[in-house]
């Protein structure tokens, strides 16, 4: 609030009994939605009351709108502006509607709460969001539900026309911390062209039967920081990507993730540079893949370090994405259209690992893995679950799914490799012959060094 005057005006035009300063700034502003009108009963529409207590915090805020516990608050889109922070509390839930008349017409625009080109927004409070996704399930599948596709607006195709959960599209300084989203029907939380953005203390619950339910998509956008997050999802737990715009600058610290996807995921869509990211202290449980990067449009990526990460990977239904790869680093172009791009400077420092496939590492001919370094790794290969192995993954597009004896570290199309400290123990692995630490394509792999590189088995 750069005018003071124009502040009280707008503090004197709010409705005063309905307005309450909060203790810790003064300036801020507290609106109750009950206070407009909310019922908090799950089963009336709210989306009136919410609307109006947003719409009264004084232009550019600072503003929080609280809903108060208990309550489930149903609610068509809600509409964030800039300086308004949600303020759910513990014990109370925005319930994301599941009519296509709850959103807005523009597909891109279908979430449950949703800010665009605002500034100083957020959503917080110990409460939760919810999507309701069991109502877009059209079939159970245990291996991958079918999922309702509002297509028949044309705004969207196939099955991946469903609203996302939380987005902040076109914004700066976003706040997301101390919240539960639960049940997206689609993505979870999306960032798009957006700068500035703290996520931490937050968990999410996804289906782990339903398809494209991604953690945190991170798009087009600068500046995040994600730290002391709890995900266990379907898809992809961390997910940035470049569709408009490159991704610079993010930091993942402190985190727990399960994914039937992949637990951290750079692409697919690949059409801009991703730079300066940092992964620190995560925890991987049970994931079809660890680290994965499927970059496949034309964008180069550079300077990522992932430190203190242990991984648990395993196989589920190939309908999934991922072969159980601790690591698996690719850059083969989409399709014959694509653009040809690299990976540079990574760093995988102080890496556990327990796994029943090895680690991918598949540059393409004008997109070379560059100066890839791993230090102080320890994996473990075990076998465990009966579903077949031997396949090489290289979805989406490029050769698909290619027969192939898998290894503890499959090389090719790369420019500088260092492997340092790295010990490679092979338990239980009568299931398949697969005690195969290295596997090169040697014409296309250049400028390796082994420091300390020890492979054995633990029979
Ligand atoms: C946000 O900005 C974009 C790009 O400038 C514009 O296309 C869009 O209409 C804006 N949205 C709103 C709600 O102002
Ligand atoms: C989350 O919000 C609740 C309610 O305001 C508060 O009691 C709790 O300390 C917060 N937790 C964190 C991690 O900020
Ligand atoms: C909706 O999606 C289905 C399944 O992908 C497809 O068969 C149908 O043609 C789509 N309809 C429209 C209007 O896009
Ligand atoms: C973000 O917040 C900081 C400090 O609160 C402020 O200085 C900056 O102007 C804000 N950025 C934008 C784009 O509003
Ligand atoms: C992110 O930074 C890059 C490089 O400075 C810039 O080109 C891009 O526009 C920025 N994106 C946003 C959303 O600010
Ligand atoms: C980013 O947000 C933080 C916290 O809201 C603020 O202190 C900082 O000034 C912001 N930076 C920019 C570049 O807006
Ligand atoms: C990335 O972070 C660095 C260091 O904080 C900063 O100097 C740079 O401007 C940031 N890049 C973008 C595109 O914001
Ligand atoms: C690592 O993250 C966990 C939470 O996942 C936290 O409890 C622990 O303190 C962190 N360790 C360090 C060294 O920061
Ligand atoms: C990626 O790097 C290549 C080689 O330097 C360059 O030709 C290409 O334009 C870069 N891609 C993008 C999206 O900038
Ligand atoms: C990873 O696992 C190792 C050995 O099981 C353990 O010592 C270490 O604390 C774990 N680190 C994290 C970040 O959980
Ligand atoms: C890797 O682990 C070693 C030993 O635990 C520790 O001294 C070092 O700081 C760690 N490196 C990084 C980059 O975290
Ligand atoms: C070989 O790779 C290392 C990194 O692994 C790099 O530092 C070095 O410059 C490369 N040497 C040549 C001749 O390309």
């Amino acid at each position: 609030m750069d005018n003071p005057i124009l502040f009280l005006l707008l503090f004197l035009l709010t409705p005063s009994h309905l307005a309450t300063s909060d203790p810790l700034n003064p300036l801020t502003i507290t609106l109750s939605v009950a206070d407009y009108g909310a019922t908090g009963d799950g089963l009336r529409y709210d989306t009136d009351a919410i609307q109006s207590a947003i719409n009264s915090c004084p232009e550019g805020g600072p503003c929080r709108v609280t809903f108060p516990a208990p309550g489930k608050y149903l609610t068509a889109t809600v509409f964030l502006k800039s300086g308004v922070h949600l303020n759910v509390e513990p014990g109370a839930t925005i319930l994301g509607g599941t009519r296509l008349e709850d959103y807005p017409e523009d597909s891109w625009r279908w979430y449950v709460v949703v800010a665009e080109n605002a500034t100083d927004v957020g959503i917080g409070g110990g409460g939760v969001v919810d999507g309701q996704a069991a109502e877009f399930v059209v079939r159970e599948d245990p291996r991958k539900n079918i999922m309702v596709s509002w297509n028949q607006t044309g705004a969207c195709l196939g099955d991946e026309c469903r609203p996302r959960l939380v987005g902040f599209l076109g914004c700066s300084n976003v706040s997301v911390s101390n919240i539960t989203l639960n049940h997206p029907a689609y993505w979870c939380l999306h960032l798009v062209r957006s700068n500035n953005i703290s996520i931490h203390d937050i968990a999410i619950y996804g289906d782990f039967n339903i398809p494209n339910n991604d953690g945190i998509d991170i798009e087009d956008s600068n500046n995040t920081v994600i730290t002391r997050c709890h995900i266990d999802t379907g898809d992809d737990a961390i997910c940035p990507k470049s569709s408009t715009g490159p991704v610079y600058n993010l930091t993942v610290t402190n985190s727990w993730i399960r994914s039937k996807s992949s637990a951290i995921k750079l692409g697919s869509a690949s059409w801009f540079d991703m730079k300066y990211f940092v992964f620190d202290n995560i925890t991987i449980v049970d994931s079809h893949r660890g680290i994965g990067f499927q970059i496949r449009d034309g964008g180069n990526v550079s300077d990522i370090v992932f430190s203190n990460i242990n991984i648990s990977t395993r196989y589920y239904d190939p309908l999934w994405w991922g072969r159980a790869e601790p690591i698996y680093v690719t850059t083969c172009p989409r399709d014959s259209t694509s653009k040809e791009a690299s990976i540079s400077n990574v760093l995988f420092i102080n890496i556990t690992a327990n796994s029943e496939n090895g680690i991918f590492l598949s540059g393409s001919k004008g997109g070379l893995l560059r100066n890839l370094r791993f230090i102080n790794m320890d994996i473990t290969y075990r076998r465990f679950t009966s579903y077949v192995g031997g396949l090489l993954d290289y979805r989406p597009g490029c050769q698909e799914l290619v027969k192939h004896r898998t290894a503890g570290m499959m090389m090719e199309h790369i420019e500088g490799l260092e492997v340092k400290n790295v010990d490679m123990r092979w338990s239980n692995n009568e299931l398949e012959h697969w005690n195969n630490p290295l596997e090169f394509r040697p014409s296309t792999v250049n400028n390796i060094s082994f420091h300390n590189f020890n492979s054995k088995s633990n029979y």
